[in-house]
């Protein structure tokens, strides 16, 4: 990237970063433990909430993952409206039937139970609620929704996105088909339940690629140049977690310890992006979801190793400390050897997953040129990346990621 390029985008992540230390990234109210859904009742309870709608998909429903939650409910005879035709992607169509719902029923609250997309509808709806008179689409970007949400309560039931104590809501226009965000630190939950009980049943491929994504989201965000002091500990804190816990979840899923603390990895890892950003490797991950539908924890896990190569020295250091953090190295180790070694022990995190090592003629050559401006679109000027690249650069990295 050229030097006046390369200043520019330096100067706009600069004063995104200043601006940020005004506004509030106000942390979600944490209520974890084996079976903390059920605790929800009662806490609404307690903050005098009556009328919560439950934000959810089909298979989340009919795995009857949200049964413990309103069987408490009905207990605590609160009333409760159901949402359950979440859709992955959430479209217009599907947000604005769940806005529907909670309007006439008169919901006071939110729960979101499920997945990314889930919570994704649940912030939506949310933001909704709180700005009746404006569009999603007038909610396009950054800090459109500016009105405090009804309480929100986001329940994941992967370890992975970290939505749970994201900004964003990512949405598609039923229309026209475009998928955009809508980001403003309103839409950050104000409580976040990881209950462990809900990942017992993951499949091995989503426990993969979701823990993928979340270590995406930790190292991205450290290596980044918009780090703060919490960040900077939640993020070294996700990978030591993940280091420790993904393959052993992967392995047996019934053990509770493992979950558990990928659940909590996921969340600081969110916490840490949410603020600090991500990097070229969402970029290139968003451009192959959008086009060939590829799923994002999988696209980032193959991604990963190739981003970090690309940035060479200019990444070094930092990787070099996430290497230390989980001791990869034997002391004596030179900066060069320690950021080598951390990007093989991704390698390697994936191979043992069964997560390939690149896209099988996935990416169509005729395509990279798009796909390449749609990652540089994305990530420049805004993401506070280690060493910039324009789309020429990208455009080597799809070759490298799919080598035809
Ligand atoms: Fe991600």
């Amino acid at each position: 990237m050229n030097f006046f390029v390369r200043g520019y985008c330096r100067l706009y992540q600069k004063i995104i970063n200043f601006a940020s230390y005004f506004l509030s990234f106000k942390e979600p109210e944490v209520i974890q433990g084996e079976g903390a859904s059920a605790k929800i009742p009662a806490y609404l309870h307690k903050k005098g909430f009556s009328r919560p709608l439950i934000v959810t998909d089909p298979g989340i429903y009919s795995l009857g993952l949200c049964d413990p939650l309103l069987k408490k409910l009905d207990e605590e005879s609160l009333t409760y409206i159901v949402y359950k035709d979440v859709v992955a992607n959430p479209t217009f169509d599907c947000i604005n039937e769940a806005f529907a719902m909670a309007k006439k029923n008169n919901c006071d609250s939110i729960i979101a139970i499920g997945g990314g997309s889930s919570m994704d509808v649940g912030k939506a709806v949310g933001a909704l609620m709180s700005n009746p008179k404006k569009s999603l689409s007038k909610m396009r970007g950054i800090l459109k929704v500016r009105k405090r949400l009804p309480l929100l309560i986001a329940i994941p039931t992967t370890a992975g996105t970290g939505s749970e104590a994201t900004l964003a809501a990512v949405v598609v226009n039923s229309k026209t088909h475009e998928k955009f965000a809508i980001e403003d630190p309103k839409l950050i939950p104000a409580v976040a339940v990881l209950d462990s009980s809900l990942l017992k049943k993951l499949p091995k491929k989503i426990i993969s690629s979701t823990g993928m994504d979340a270590l995406t989201h930790a190292v991205e965000s450290y290596i980044g140049h918009s780090l703060t002091k919490k960040t900077r500990s939640y993020a070294i804190e996700a990978v030591r977690l993940i280091s420790d816990n993904l393959y052993a979840f992967y392995s047996n899923p019934e053990d509770e310890a493992p979950r558990s603390n990928m659940q909590r990895a996921a969340y600081l890892a969110g916490v840490s992006f949410t603020r600090s950003y991500v990097g070229y490797v969402h970029a290139i991950a968003h451009s192959l979801g959008g086009e060939y539908n590829v799923p994002h924890g999988l696209a980032n896990a193959i991604i990963l190793p190739y981003v970090l190569k690309a940035y060479g020295v200019k990444a070094e250091k930092a990787l070099a400390r996430l290497s230390d953090a989980i001791t990869l190295t034997k002391s004596g180790a030179s900066t060069h050897e320690k950021a080598v070694a951390f990007i093989a022990w991704i390698e390697d995190m994936n191979e043992k997953m069964g997560i390939p090592k690149s896209f099988d003629h996935l990416i169509k050559p005729e395509d990279i040129s798009l796909l390449a401006a749609r990652a540089n679109k994305e990530a420049n000027p805004l993401y506070p990346v280690p060493k910039e690249m324009n789309k020429n650069e990208l455009i080597e990295i799809y070759k490298e990621i799919d080598p035809q």
